[in-house]
């Protein structure tokens, strides 16, 4: 169900969200430098989408980029989008809940911008990531902050109207229930890294209110209004012991 919706919600998604970008109403990697140097270094990109996070870290100087995304058109655009990197470009359609044929102990770095958090399996995906990365390489990924969409504008004011305690799969509003997301806890995404064999290093969820969008409709998904009340992103730090 989700990889159909994907497809045909894929144009709508084309470098939206991607790096230095982290999402909504987030910090920036070129403010905050999460990375670190990036040249000469393998990356792979989780949910790569588009490839526009992936060209970001080919225009840093990565020695290699790999990604994976469960889209045929995903896929597509970015093997486009990556075809002129002077560096090797290695792309599979495929679920993160598997692995479609990556080396273990490999990657010096991983990461995932705004896709983590469609996983069905978040324990298996974490495992498969710890196995690609080399032994102290490094996991950032960032998602939507699971208070954002317990919290709905109706008649004027927001309402805290879904539990932010019961996880598990739901519908999503904002995708007119044509997708299945898994609400999870912030706990439950570090527990889970810690548990995959993770060590964390930072876990981020400042509020960055862009100069130009004061004022914008309290209704939006994503609106200055609701970013006042909680954070519309989180983002994690990691790293391989
Ligand atoms: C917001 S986009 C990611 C943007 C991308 N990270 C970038 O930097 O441009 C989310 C992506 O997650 C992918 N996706 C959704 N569920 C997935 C899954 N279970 N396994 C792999 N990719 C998935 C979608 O196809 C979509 O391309």
């Amino acid at each position: 169900m989700n990889k159909d919706s994907w497809e045909k919600s894929a144009e709508r998604f084309f470098g939206r969200t991607a790096l230095p970008e982290y999402g909504p109403f987030s910090i920036n990697e070129e403010q905050h430098g999460l990375f670190g140097d990036i040249s000469n270094q393998k990356v792979l990109d989780i949910g790569c989408g588009s490839g526009h996070s992936l060209q970001y870290m080919g225009n840093r100087g990565a020695k290699e980029l790999w990604g994976l995304d469960l889209s045929t058109r995903q896929i597509e655009t970015a093997n486009k989008l990556l075809s002129n990197q002077p560096v090797k470009v290695t792309l599979f359609e495929s679920p993160m809940e598997k692995n479609p044929g990556l080396p273990s102990d490999y990657f010096d770095i991983a990461y995932s911008i705004y896709a983590l958090g469609w996983t069905v399996d978040l324990q298996q995906t974490l495992k498969n990531i710890h196995y690609y990365l080399k032994p102290g390489g490094l996991f950032i990924f960032s998602w939507e902050h699971p208070l954002h969409d317990r919290l709905s504008y109706e008649k004027s004011s927001f309402n805290f109207n879904k539990s932010y305690i019961v996880e598990g799969p739901e519908y999503n509003e904002a995708w007119h229930n044509e997708v299945i997301i898994h609400h999870r806890k912030l706990s439950t995404y570090i527990n889970t890294l810690i548990e995959c064999g993770f060590t964390i290093d930072k876990v981020i969820d400042d509020v960055i209110f862009p100069d130009n969008n004061i004022s914008d409709d309290p209704s939006k998904w994503y609106s200055t209004q609701k970013a006042q009340l909680v954070p519309a992103t989180f983002i994690i730090k990691a790293y391989k012991k």
